[in-house]
């Protein structure tokens, strides 16, 4: 893929600049932990993936003191742990975040008890982490082009690719991938209200690789489904919980219920690192709140009259009943999704993070 999403690159983080596309390809440096925040809070860098490795290069920022020094392990263990939960608690909802966080302040435990440069082992791991994702992507692509024939068409909601993660993305790997193999297979992208992920990134991705891509606008998905335009739909997830309730971007379960009404199989792709068997059910997962003005002056522009109220939520919980299967990197899981889910995680992922400075 000719996207890079983000890179590290002289101890610096290395975005595409979201926020511009698809009118300027703009990378931004980020030097400090704060400009990490702050473009995970902007949506400079976004998607459930890309999110977790940003966070886990931030770390690596926040501590960046530590290059080459033993820090005291009494103010280094808190120090870690004060800028992991900075960084996680600029987006709620995307669990990537929290689960490459914990990731990281586990290497850090192991660091300490190994006697091990503990800087040397934050950058190793979250070196790691991305590399990870960028396997992972690839295998969701492998595993959910087997579920698409010639000719098909694809409904997707948000962006969920490329932009989305360090690979090929995740609803829109098995398109790249079936594409690969030589299949024709065509998307048609929601524009997805208020910040427009489908249109402003899906279709920007998509028309850079050559994959036909009809944008529409959030509300045409109900009569493009009921007369059978798409095939199936895939989208992908922000956190998904133990019984297979998922979060994503708002508008998807929507989407959901039209497609279990117009009788189209809706699949969710999502890593392993989306998967949060400690949230037992959708209810229980947080939901983040944005501004109003991404609803009322959307890029800037009146869209609404001055001082209205406006509700923006940011996500939805679709429940694991209208899923046909969650596509991951371990293959394609099945409902009952509280046995699939399981059974796929295993060894868990999302180990307990650590509790205390071994020794401390
Ligand atoms: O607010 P965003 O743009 O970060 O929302 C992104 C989504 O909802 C994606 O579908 C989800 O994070 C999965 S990305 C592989």
């Amino acid at each position: 893929m000719a996207l890079e999403t983000l890179r590290w690159e002289d101890d610096a983080l290395v975005i595409l600049d979201q926020t511009e596309l698809p009118f300027r390809k703009t990378e931004k440096r980020l030097a400090t932990a704060e400009e990490v925040r702050e473009a995970i809070g902007a949506l400079r860098v976004r998607g459930a993936p890309a999110i977790g490795v940003a966070a886990a290069y931030g770390l690596c920022l926040e501590l960046r003191l530590w290059r080459g020094k033993s820090p005291a392990p009494s103010t280094a263990w808190e120090e870690a742990r004060r800028g992991a939960d900075s960084l996680a608690s600029v987006r709620p909802t995307a669990v990537n975040l929290r689960w490459a966080l914990d990731r990281m302040l586990r290497a850090l435990e192991d660091a300490f008890t190994k006697d091990a440069d503990l800087w040397a082992s934050l950058e190793a791991e979250a070196r790691r982490i991305h590399e990870e994702d960028r396997a992972m992507c690839a295998a969701i692509g492998r595993h959910g082009a087997a579920l698409l024939q010639e000719g098909d068409t694809v409904l997707t909601h948000c962006n969920a690719g490329a932009l989305a993660t360090s690979g090929i993305g995740t609803a829109l790997a098995p398109v790249y991938e079936a594409a690969r193999q030589g299949r024709k297979i065509s998307v048609i992208s929601d524009e997805t209200r208020p910040l427009l992920q489908g249109s402003r990134l899906t279709a920007f991705e998509l028309r850079e690789a050559g994959i036909p891509v009809t944008v529409i606008c959030d509300a045409a998905a109900a009569s493009m489904l009921a007369a059978g335009r798409a095939d199936l739909v895939i989208v992908g997830a922000d956190r998904i919980a133990a019984n297979g309730d998922f979060a994503n971007k708002v508008g998807t379960l929507g989407v959901a219920v039209l497609a279990k009404e117009y009788g189209v199989p809706f699949y969710c792709a999502a890593p392993s690192s989306t998967i949060d068997l400690t949230t037992p059910n959708g209810a229980e997962i947080p939901i983040e709140e944005r501004a109003a003005e991404e609803v009322t002056r959307g890029f800037g522009r009146p869209t609404a009259p001055d001082g209205v109220a406006a509700f923006n939520p940011a996500f939805d919980v679709t429940p694991a009943k209208f899923v046909a299967g969650f596509i991951t990197e371990r293959g394609v899981l099945r409902p009952p999704f509280e046995d699939s889910l399981r059974r796929a995680l295993r060894p868990a992922t999302h180990a307990p993070p650590p509790l205390a400075l071994p020794g401390k």
